[in-house]
């Protein structure tokens, strides 16, 4: 049993999609809820909702990939919300281009803000989290286990910070340090993803589940203190079926994907040259 009440949870990337949609559950259930991305007037609407149910909620501007930045702005969370008991490292951009196609500037873009910058976060609240006895978890994504195509990039930061995660979690058990590590996988959520620019289009034949379907991955994760979850929980299945047949598995994903592209009318990749 997580019993958010009274908790603070510093959620990056809230000011839009899964991170807002967990500002709001937890607000609901008590928990005093930090807030930081960069958009200042979608902060402010997701902050005057969250301050409905939880008064003592604060957002900061920041941008998170500046990570000479990221000490000062943890240090200043911490300070204004009296310490801190969960990071949930949500910030996170997709990338939708296919594998040699990637400018070496997005390639650089994704990893930052989505492997060294929750990294760089992370390291400097460790110590918060251990006074606190709190969490960390990581949003994800189900590309870190499954080779989805046209996300080589964004896969590839996903699985280094899966990766990242499950090794952090054994060091702080070597130590003997009492921070719980969680990583939450989702698969196709309904949010601004899916809409930014610069992005070749989704080839994902899934329905998308409603941002909030997140809600219950992280409290599940932290009541638990499982490793990883995924959303929805039936894509947990899916990497032991890769890992038994990996070969099979990717020729599945050509083939799958080649369908994908007929059936979506769409012109297929040219090879590289
Ligand atoms: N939706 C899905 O189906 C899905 C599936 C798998 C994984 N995910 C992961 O879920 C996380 C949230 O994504 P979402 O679907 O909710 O998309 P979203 O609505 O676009 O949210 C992304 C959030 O990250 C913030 N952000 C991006 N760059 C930032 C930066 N440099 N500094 C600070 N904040 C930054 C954005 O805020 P600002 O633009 O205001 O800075 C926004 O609040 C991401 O890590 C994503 O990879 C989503």
């Amino acid at each position: 049993m997580f019993d958010p009440s009274g908790r603070r949870v510093l959620i990056t990337g809230a000011s839009s999609g899964l991170g807002a949609a967990l500002a709001m559950g937890l607000a609901q259930q008590g928990a005093v809820i930090g807030l930081a991305a960069r958009r200042p007037d979608r902060l402010d609407a997701v902050l005057a909702e969250v301050r409905r149910h939880s008064p003592d909620s604060r957002a900061w501007v920041v941008d998170l990939a500046d990570l000479d930045g990221i000490d000062a702005f943890a240090r200043t969370a911490v300070d204004d919300l009296g310490g801190l008991d969960v990071l949930v490292n949500n910030a996170g951009i997709p990338k939708r281009r296919w594998a040699w196609n990637h400018r070496p500037d997005e390639i650089a873009d994704v990893l930052r803000i989505n492997v060294e910058s929750p990294i760089r976060l992370t390291t400097a609240l460790l110590g918060d989290l251990a006074a606190s006895n709190g969490h960390a978890v990581f949003i994800g994504s189900v590309a870190a286990r499954l080779a989805p195509p046209n996300e080589a990039v964004y896969s590839a930061s996903k699985a280094a910070i899966t990766a990242y995660a499950e090794g952090l979690r054994v060091d702080l058990g070597v130590a003997g340090c009492p921070v719980g590590v969680h990583v939450v996988q989702p698969g196709v959520l309904a949010t601004e993803l899916f809409e930014l620019p610069d992005n070749d289009p989704s080839l994902s034949d899934i329905e998308p589940l409603p941002p909030t379907a997140i809600v219950d991955a992280v409290l599940g994760v932290l009541a638990s203190g499982a490793t990883e979850a995924f959303v929805p929980e039936w894509f947990r299945d899916l990497p032991a079926v890769k890992a038994g047949n990996l070969d099979g598995f990717l020729q599945g994903a050509v083939e799958y994907t080649t369908g994908r592209i007929e059936t979506l009318g769409i012109a297929p990749p040219e090879p590289p040259t």
